[in-house]
């Protein structure tokens, strides 16, 4: 039987992004590129055998990323990669098992592009016998420029712009390569300037290249965008003199404490009674039970920093949280942002705290104690 290879070169440095480590490295919502790409493979209806190249450094990363995406049965081949990505894709190619007819060559950093295409493509190729790219239209005025100054306008109707997977079949491309040199940056070049024809089929937006700092951000904006959870969680807790006060995970001297099991830090509980919320996961009393005493006098922190961690276990990632406060005291605004910076740094992402009277009605208004109301957004990673 002949089978489905697909090719992921993952090897090169990610220069324009600038990033500190390689592209494939990149997280995007929470998982790396390269996980991202590997995932969609295991979409795919047909069994296929994946080789994904890097480079030597990053091997033990990258087989990490692997292991974690295969589902028992297909492993995942893992070579090394060249100096510039013709070589990467002749080494991936190279490692290919036999039985395989037909092949796709795929870039990593392309990490959001969807199953639909890389079916399409290979479907297109076992149609025509022939190789096949996804390409998009070019939208803008294309002009060849030269020192600084426009030399002639392109006629935009004859181009477009190449995307992966670019699919062929292998025997055809193989022998394309061996005789290709390292000048081509796609492999529809390499393969035609063996001879061969290559089909252009409509390509998808979301199969756009991370080069630069701002793919990267429309990245990350497509996965956080795409599926989100809200929640929220309130508060309360009365004024107990004797106590000291907690509140918003910080340490208020000469102020009246609040009473309750743990600190009564109503801003903290709020929190977690959000999170909770949003990730579907119940509220603080049924997740921490009073009796459990881990928790007895345990202060806000010890609850944020385990909430969490289920949350992040559950599969979210939280975006942000707003909590505000109700109460006549403490007075917040002059160390609002010691609270935020705080509270940010337990949560991983951003908290913003406001605060504000009841204009002297409820227990608020009385000063018998104090509420707190908090909004959670979180990203849905898995
Ligand atoms: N690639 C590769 N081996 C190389 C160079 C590139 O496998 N020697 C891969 C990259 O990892 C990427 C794809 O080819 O998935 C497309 O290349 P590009 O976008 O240029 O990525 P980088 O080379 O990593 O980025 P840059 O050019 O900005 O350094
Ligand atoms: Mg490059």
């Amino acid at each position: 039987m002949s089978y489905l290879g697909v090719v992921v070169v993952a090897a090169g440095s990610g220069t324009r992004l600038g990033a500190g480590l390689p592209k494939a490295y990149v997280e995007v919502g929470g998982k790396t590129v390269l996980q991202r790409a590997l995932e969609t493979l295991r979409e795919l209806d047909e069994p296929a055998q994946i080789v994904v190249v890097v480079s030597r450094e990053w091997t033990d990363r990258a087989s990490e990323i692997c292991r974690a995406v295969e589902t028992g049965k297909d492993e995942i081949i893992l070579v090394e990669g060249g100096r510039d990505r013709h070589d990467s894709v002749g080494n991936g190619l190279a490692a290919l098992p036999a039985g395989i007819d037909v092949v796709l060559v795929h870039d990593a950093a392309r990490a959001l592009t969807p199953a639909s295409l890389f079916t399409a493509v290979a479907a297109e190729v076992r149609r025509t016998g022939e190789g096949v790219v996804p390409g998009l239209a070019v939208t803008d005025t294309i002009k060849r420029v030269k020192d600084g100054r426009a030399i002639e306008t392109i006629d935009r109707s004859e181009l477009a712009a190449m995307q992966t997977p670019q699919g062929f079949p292998l025997r055809n491309l193989v022998e394309a390569y061996n005789a290709g040199n390292g000048s081509m940056t796609d492999d529809a070049a390499v393969y035609a300037a063996a001879g061969h024809p290559v089909h252009i089929i409509d390509g998808d937006p979301l199969a756009f290249k991370i080069t630069t700092p701002e793919d990267l951000e429309r990245a990350e904006h497509l996965v956080n965008t795409s599926v989100t959870r809200v929640g929220t969680g309130i508060d309360v807790h009365a004024f107990d003199a004797e106590q000291p006060l907690w509140l918003g995970g910080v340490h208020w001297p000469d102020e009246a404490g609040l009473a309750g099991h743990s600190d009564g830090d109503a801003v903290a509980h709020a929190i977690c009674d959000a999170l909770l919320s949003a990730a579907g996961l119940g509220d603080i009393g049924s997740t921490f039970g009073t009796d459990d005493p881990r928790f007895a006098g345990a202060h806000g922190d010890v609850f944020i920093a385990e909430t969490v961690s289920l949350v992040g276990a559950a599969g979210f990632r939280v975006l942000n949280v707003s909590v505000q406060v109700v109460g006549n005291r403490p007075k917040l605004s002059p160390r609002r942002a010691e609270i935020e910076a705080v509270l940010s740094g337990l949560v991983g992402a951003p908290v913003s705290v406001s605060a504000t009277t009841s204009d002297g009605l409820g227990f608020t208004g009385r000063g018998e104690g104090v509420a707190a109301i908090a909004t959670a957004l979180l990203a849905v990673v898995g």
